[in-house]
């Protein structure tokens, strides 16, 4: 099975072709999803250490320009694992002092 790890956080194996925003939710990473997973908030991006999602979807791109968001992140509600990989989350329940949100679907 793909290994996920984030730093600070450890690693952990998940069944391939999870969405990474419930890998990370369901191993105690309190990542931020605010949208519920619609690519609206951009509050589950993560940044991409080591691994591979793939071409940016045209999803992300939009989501990331109505947001202004430039840097190279990913929406984790919007990929899949497929491989091991290391990410951080850049907006948590602990950092930004906000409820999660809605739990995005499977
Ligand atoms: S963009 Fe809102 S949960 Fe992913």
């Amino acid at each position: 099975m793909p290994k996920v790890t984030v730093p600070g956080h450890g690693s952990f194996e998940v069944q391939e072709g999870t969405k990474l925003v419930l890998a990370l939710e369901d191993n105690g990473v309190n990542i931020l999803h605010r949208c519920g997973g619609n690519a609206r908030c951009t509050t589950c991006r993560v940044e991409v250490a080591e691994g591979d999602f793939g071409d940016l979807t045209p999803i992300e791109q939009q989501a990331f320009a109505a947001k202004g968001v430039t840097d190279e992140l990913r929406l984790s509600c919007q990929v899949r694992v497929t491989g091991d990989v290391t990410v951080t989350p850049i907006m948590t329940v602990e950092k930004n002092n906000m409820d999660a949100g809605p739990r995005p679907s499977e």
